[in-house]
Parts: structure tokens; C-alpha cells; sequence
């Protein structure tokens, strides 16, 4: 049998697509999706997020959905932090990886953090400096990589030095974040011709809301530039409390099915994600 080359798929359901959900959604109900979802052969789960539970009150039970999952060898089971306490938080819970969150844009960093972009990457040295110290791998996304949703446009240059900058505070890997879901395949292979001059493909994943219906032709441009890892979320929750207007995250089911038609291999098994897709749809009370 040929052999196909592999495509990691991060699953942020857990996190990116429940954060945004007004209505609570139990601890017990998070567990079980990430149960779910961690026997369908993905390798990557981001399960929940050490903010502040005043800003992001879904995401208040971190601790608890950490300590009550039942853990598949193979997966990491990540977390996002946005500063020491929220990293300390993550080591407590047992968080595999942690993942810290910079903006290319001014105004997004200052609503979602309520810190300039200098100061967050101040923050994330320290978190970084710890995380390096307990040997936890940190990944760094860049919101706004497109398109922000108080400034409109973002020029790629300024995408590249804040990825820049996350690599050089040791993040493994740098997840490129079109939080609005602004953005058309050309969007995408212009920010890639200037972050894939610095940064090799391997390094890079690519992280799209669907706000448009566009996501599944930006993850081919990604993949025509040589991007391996995407990011994307069960039944294609989500959104960002802090960007009006955001939509879902590109859904799991239809980057495993684009991607396997293309004959890249996800290591998911569909049926398995059925059963996470029609579970999320339920504790949602609609079909995502
Ligand atoms: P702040 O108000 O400036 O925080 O918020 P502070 O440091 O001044 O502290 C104020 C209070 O918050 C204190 O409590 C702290 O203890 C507490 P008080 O004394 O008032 O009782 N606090 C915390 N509590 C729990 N966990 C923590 C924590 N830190 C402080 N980690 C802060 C700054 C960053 C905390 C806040 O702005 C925040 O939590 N923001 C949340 C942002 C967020 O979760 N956004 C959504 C995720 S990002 C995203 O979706 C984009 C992405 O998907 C990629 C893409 O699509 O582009 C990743
Ligand atoms: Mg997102």
C-alpha cells in the first residue's frame, strides 16, 4: 500500500468551541466530549483554557475537566494560558502542552488580554521560561493572521514578527489564527510566502473560522504551501468572546473527509467522530 502522508489535525473543540457558549456547558458533559473525542485516533486535544473565569466564565472548570478525563496514550491534552497564573493552573490540572496566545493586532490584544502585544509577549517569556524549566511544550498561536475585527486588514509582516518572536521564546510550533474567518486562499498564500521565509512549514499550523464557508479552500492553500497541521473543532463550534461576528471554527469532520479525499492519511476514524460530532450537537442543543 502507498504510503500517504501524514496531516495532524489539533482538536480545539473542547476549548475554542465551547469558550464562546453563553450557556454553561456541565463539567461532566466537557468530559465526556473530550472522552469522546480522544478515541477517534486524534493525537492533539486542547481541552480547555486557564483564563480568567470573569472574562471567560465557560471555561471555569479547567481543573476539574483535566482531572476527570479519561486520558488515551498518544494524545496530548493541552491547554491555553494566558499568563503565569493560567500556566500554573495548567501544570496543576496536568496539562501535557501548554499554548499562549499573542495578537497580530493592537486593538484584538488589548480585548482579548487587555495587554499591548509587547506586553503579552513580556508575560509569555516568563511562561515560557517556566514551562521550559518543567520540560512542557508550549505552541503559540497569532490571532488576527488575516484580518482583525476592530483594525480590518493585517499586513503579513506584522503576523511574521510576532511569530517570530513566539518561536524565539521556544514555542515549538506557531498556529496561524484567522479569528474572524476573514480570510480567501490568496489571503492565505500571501501570509504564507512571508512567514514561510523564516519559519519552516513544519512549524506552522494553520487555524481558520469558517465565518465565510471559506475555511476548507484556505487549508488547500495551506497544504499547497506544504502545511502539515491544522487546527479544527468538532461539529465546527466555536468562536472568540472577543471578536464580534466570529463563527465557528472549520468543523473536524470536514478537514478529515477534504483531507483523506486529497489522500493525506489523519489517523481518524470517521465513525468514532461521528459519535464526538452528534454529542457535541447535543450538549449544544443544535446541529453546529
Ligand atoms: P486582567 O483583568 O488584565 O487580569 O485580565 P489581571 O492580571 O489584572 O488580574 C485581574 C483578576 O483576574 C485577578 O483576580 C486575577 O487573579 C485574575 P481578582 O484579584 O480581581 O479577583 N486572573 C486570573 N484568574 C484565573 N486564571 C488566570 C488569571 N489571570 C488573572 N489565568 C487576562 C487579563 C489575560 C487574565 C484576561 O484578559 C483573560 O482571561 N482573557 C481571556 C482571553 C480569552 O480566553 N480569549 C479567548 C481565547 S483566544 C482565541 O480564542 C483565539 C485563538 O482561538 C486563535 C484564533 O482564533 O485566532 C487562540
Ligand atoms: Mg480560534
Amino acid at each position: 500500500m502507498p504510503d500517504h502522508p501524514h496531516v495532524r489535525i489539533c482538536e480545539v473543540g473542547p476549548r475554542d468551541g465551547l469558550q464562546n457558549e453563553a450557556q454553561f456547558v456541565s463539567t461532566k458533559d466537557k468530559v465526556q466530549l473530550i472522552n469522546l473525542l480522544s478515541a477517534t485516533g486524534l493525537s492533539y486535544i486542547e481541552a480547555a483554557s486557564f483564563v480568567s473565569p470573569k472574562w471567560v466564565p465557560q471555561m471555569a472548570d479547567g481543573i476539574d475537566v483535566f482531572a476527570r478525563i479519561t486520558r488515551e496514550r498518544g494524545v496530548v491534552y493541552a491547554a491555553l494560558t494566558p499568563n503565569l497564573m493560567g500556566y500554573q493552573d495548567a501544570l496543576k490540572a496536568g496539562a501535557d502542552e501548554v499554548a499562549i496566545f499573542a495578537s497580530a493586532s493592537e486593538t484584538f490584544s488589548r480585548k482579548n488580554i487587555n495587554r499591548s502585544i509587547a506586553e503579552s509577549l513580556t508575560l509569555y517569556e516568563q511562561v515560557c521560561k517556566r514551562a521550559h524549566v518543567s520540560g512542557i511544550p508550549v505552541r503559540g498561536y497569532v490571532s488576527c493572521a488575516i484580518a482583525c475585527p476592530y483594525e480590518g486588514p493585517v499586513a503579513p509582516d506584522a503576523v511574521r514578527l510576532v511569530a517570530v518572536s513566539l518561536l524565539r521564546l521556544g514555542c515549538r510550533e506557531i498556529s496561524l489564527g484567522d479569528t474572524i474567518g476573514a480570510a480567501t486562499p490568496g489571503d492565505v498564500t500571501a501570509l504564507l510566502d512571508v512567514i514561510l521565509a523564516e519559519i519552516p512549514a513544519a512549524r506552522v499550523a494553520g487555524h481558520f473560522h469558517d465565518t465565510s464557508g471559506r475555511a476548507l479552500e484556505c487549508i488547500e492553500a495551506g497544504l499547497d504551501r506544504g502545511l502539515r497541521i491544522f487546527d479544527a473543532s468538532v461539529g465546527g463550534a466555536g468562536g472568540c468572546p472577543f471578536a464580534p461576528g466570529t463563527k465557528g471554527n472549520v468543523a473536524t469532520h470536514e478537514v478529515a473527509q477534504m483531507l483523506e479525499a486529497k489522500g493525506f492519511a489523519t489517523g481518524i476514524d470517521r465513525r468514532a467522530l461521528q459519535d464526538a460530532t452528534n454529542f457535541m450537537a447535543q450538549i449544544l442543543g443544535r446541529q453546529t
